[in-house]
């Protein structure tokens, strides 16, 4: 599995699927998920209401992720999963590192083998991009270390980050981390 690191604007990623650092009410939002619903157009909303209606009834919780199509955007899938908030006194990073692997389990059940993922948390939630990156690192780790063979079909991750400062704190987490 290759892991990439750029710097971009992940709406515009030709790429299976692209990960929504979203809220647990998917109706959008700012940052990140704002652009998501912005470029995907109306239908994202749509889709994440009837997937309120039949799996989330009570909202998607902190860790969780799930899937929706993309709507206008070039990726197939979006996959939405809400980060600890903060300033809300969430505040386990083992609930960010949550976000990144639940999405890669999500990834694997709707066949995306290339996933485009934002620094979840990095924004409103108020993380430091460093520990993101610490997060990130340690789901992809776990997934390098699972012997039951359900993640060899992922193909990329690529964390596409939208400033340079969090670009090199992702550079230097997974600095020399061969696979
Ligand atoms: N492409 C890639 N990254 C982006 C983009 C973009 N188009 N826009 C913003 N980002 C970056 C931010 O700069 C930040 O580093 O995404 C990271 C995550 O920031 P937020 O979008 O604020 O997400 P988060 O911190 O998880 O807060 C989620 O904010 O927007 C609301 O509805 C959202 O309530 C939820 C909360």
């Amino acid at each position: 599995m290759d892991i990439t690191i750029v710097e971009g604007d992940i709406t515009e990623q030709q790429i299976d699927a692209i990960v929504d650092a979203a809220n647990s009410s998917l109706t959008g939002g700012g940052g990140v998920d704002g652009a998501i619903h912005a470029a995907a157009g109306p239908e994202l909303l749509s889709h994440c209401r009837a997937l309120r209606e039949e799996a989330w009834p009570d909202g998607l919780p902190p860790g969780e992720a799930a899937a929706t199509p993309a709507g206008r955007l070039p990726a197939t899938h979006v996959i939405h999963t809400v980060g600890p908030n903060r300033h809300a006194g969430e505040t386990d990073p083992a609930v960010l590192t949550s976000c990144f692997r639940r999405s890669l389990e999500v990834a694997v059940e709707i066949d995306a083998v290339r996933v485009a993922f934002p620094a979840i948390g990095a924004g409103v939630y108020g993380w430091a991009g460093a520990d993101v990156a610490e997060a990130a690192r340690s789901a992809l780790d776990e997934i390098a270390a699972d012997t039951t063979g359900r993640f060899d079909a992922l193909e990329e991750v690529r964390f596409v980050l939208f400033d340079g400062a969090t670009a090199e704190a992702f550079r230097t987490a997974f600095a020399g981390g061969a696979r």
